[in-house]
């Protein structure tokens, strides 16, 4: 099974690329640099963190993926996602991928529509998305 991909950034042919691979724990110092350069920008879209989790023993335990906030807008996210959705085909052999953002996440919501997933609709209080139980709106793509 190969769950590594190199994929191109952007429409404008920049010749950046995104590689896509598998979190490994000696990953943990390096995701806990990214999150606390971004901890301003992500607040709120994630659960409320605790000042432990910034660091390199807090990654060790959860293991996740962002956009720096210097890179957003670049058509990272999207190279990222159609990546997923390859490897869910190619290599996993999924049925279905669900996803869910805040209502008010027209960034989000871009990204999933560009790769082809459908809104379902909203569940109400969902998550726990800075410090509060939010709505958020469920998206899928069905792969076979
Ligand atoms: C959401 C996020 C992951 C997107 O990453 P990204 O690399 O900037 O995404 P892309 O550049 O591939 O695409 C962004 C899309 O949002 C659109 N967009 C950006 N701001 C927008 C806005 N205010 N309203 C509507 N669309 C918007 C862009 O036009 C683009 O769509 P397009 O490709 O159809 O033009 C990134 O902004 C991020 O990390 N945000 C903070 C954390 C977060 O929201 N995480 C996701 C939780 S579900």
């Amino acid at each position: 099974m190969n769950l590594v991909r190199s994929v191109p950034i952007g429409r404008g042919g920049s010749g950046d690329q995104l590689l896509l691979r598998p979190l490994e724990l000696s990953d943990a110092a390096d995701l806990a640099g990214a999150y606390l350069r971004n901890r301003g920008h992500l607040a709120p879209w994630e659960p409320t963190r605790d000042d432990g989790f910034f660091t390199e023993h807090g990654q060790e335990a959860v293991i996740r993926a962002k956009i720096d906030q210097d890179r957003t807008g670049g058509g990272a996210a999207s190279a990222a996602v159609a990546a997923v959705v390859d490897m869910a085909t190619q290599e996993l052999d999924l049925h279905r991928i669900q996803a869910a953002t805040l209502l008010h996440n027209a960034p989000s919501q871009a990204v999933l529509g560009r790769c082809g997933f459908d809104r379902i609709g909203v569940a109400p209080s969902y998550l726990q998305i800075a410090g509060e139980w939010q709505d958020h709106v469920l998206f899928q793509r069905i792969l076979f």
